[in-house]
């Protein structure tokens, strides 16, 4: 009987920060013990600004986790995004003397050869992903384990994050008394909480609109292929509104979650806020004072700037060189993916099909974390357990363990996704 372990993962967002607790065993679905909530703050653009601030909102998070589920926490995974996150591809090759068997040995010298092939920087390496491996030239092996050859190459999806912005991420972590398990890209996150195994294999693109970033992630033959975050988001549209319609933020908030249709064609829906035909009542600056917008002009607002997001990812998708690889079309998440109307406008920007993706079914405190807001939170622990899977070999290397940095409590940070 496989022994079920806890995982904690924490998303700090520009909007929201979740702390959350669960229980893995095996291939049952997640348990969800304990789920923390705080407003997020000193956060912009997925950047930690304040640190000061964004402890406050981490802690006050970690505190409600630590109560529902009675658990004392130590470490967490940490989702990280921003735009400072940058991508791009490494070949690592090692020779393997007569012909010799590859073992878990090689595969970890060969990952460190991808990894010691692009050492920029000012920047920090966050994941070295396999995407395939190539013994004696013949490419497209997903595990070599086992096989014999001469020469072993691997072709990696290398991400990296500004040393600064990691820093303080494991700043704000250490001070609320926490280690990093792993920090994982939150984008990579997500797609492990809202893809399907079957749309990953066949090529896929996740895009997650948060509130201050839009991150995109690409999926080909079960490996990221490609990701990218943008320095845009919900909160954007938000912005937009209050500015346009010369309204306060929350009023701008609650017009866009309320009222705001970014289909071409939007739907006649009946709204929660008063106001006739064309004209809708919102609350204004003043206390109690109210002013008349225009439902059009809501519309067009919330629209072109859903579009012009939209048009950013179809160019980070088309830079990327995968956009005929991505059958299964795009994928939306994020809270920001609850705008309605945002399904038909992303058909019509990406010109693919593309349907909302809710994290996978779990099980406990289930309910709470089915939004697609949740998608980094609940994928932080899907990501750790598929990773703890599939390394299970490396772990049975002693040579593994070392942690270098000593920052991090996990055994296998350099070689991990
Ligand atoms: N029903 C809704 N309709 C439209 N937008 C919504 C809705 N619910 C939430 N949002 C928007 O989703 C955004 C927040 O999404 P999310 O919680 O995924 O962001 P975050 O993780 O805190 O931020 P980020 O990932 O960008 O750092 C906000 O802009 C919010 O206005
Ligand atoms: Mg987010």
């Amino acid at each position: 009987m496989p022994k079920p372990s806890q995982i904690v993962g924490i998303d700090i967002g520009t909007t929201k920060v979740c702390a959350l607790v669960v229980r893995v065993c095996d291939d049952e679905p997640l348990e969800v013990l304990g789920l923390g909530l705080a407003t997020s703050r000193g956060v912009q653009r997925g950047v930690i600004t304040d640190l000061d601030a964004a402890t406050e909102a981490v802690a006050s998070a970690l505190d409600k986790a630590e109560r529902l589920s009675g658990y004392h926490i130590n470490s967490a995974l940490l989702g990280i995004a921003g735009g400072h996150i940058t991508c791009s591809q490494a070949r690592g090759s090692i020779n393997l003397p007569n012909g010799g068997e590859i073992g878990p040995g090689e595969m970890q010298r060969v990952l460190t050869a991808a990894r010691e092939a692009e050492l920029p920087v000012q920047r920090e390496i966050l994941h070295v992903l396999p995407r395939q491996y190539v013994v004696d030239g013949n490419g497209g092996v997903q595990d070599p384990t086992g096989m014999s050859g001469y020469q072993l190459d691997v072709d990696t999806h290398v991400v990296t994050a500004h040393v600064g912005a990691v820093q303080n991420a494991l700043k704000v972590l250490s001070r609320v008394g926490l280690q990093a398990d792993e920090l994982v890209l939150q984008p990579l996150a997500s797609a492990h909480a809202v893809l399907s195994a079957a749309e990953r294999d066949l090529g896929v693109v996740l895009i997650d609109i948060g509130g201050g970033t839009t991150d995109v992630a690409i999926f080909i033959e079960d490996a990221p292929w490609h990701t990218s975050v943008l320095p845009l988001g919900g909160n954007t549209i938000t912005n937009d509104l209050a500015i346009v319609l010369g309204i306060p933020t929350e009023t701008a908030e609650r017009l866009k979650v309320d009222v705001a249709d970014a289909a071409p064609v939007p739907a006649a829906v009946s709204s929660a806020l008063p106001g006739t035909g064309n004209s809708i009542k919102v609350e204004n600056f003043e206390d109690g004072g109210y002013k008349t917008v225009s439902r059009e002009l809501v519309h067009e607002v919330t629209s072109s700037r859903l579009s012009e997001i939209l048009s950013m990812v179809l160019a980070e998708i088309r830079r990327s060189g995968y956009d005929d690889m991505l059958p299964a079309g795009a994928v939306l998440t994020g809270g920001g993916a609850q705008l309605r109307g945002a399904t038909e406008r992303a058909t019509a920007v990406l010109g693919m099909p593309v349907r909302i993706g809710h994290p996978v079914d779990t099980t406990g405190l289930s309910e709470a974390v089915q939004s697609p807001a949740f998608a980094t939170s609940v994928g932080l622990p899907i990501w750790r357990a598929r990773s703890l899977t599939r390394s299970s070999r490396l772990r049975r290397n002693p040579s593994s363990r070392k942690d270098p940095s000593g920052r991090l409590a996990g055994w296998l940070r350099e070689f991990l996704p």
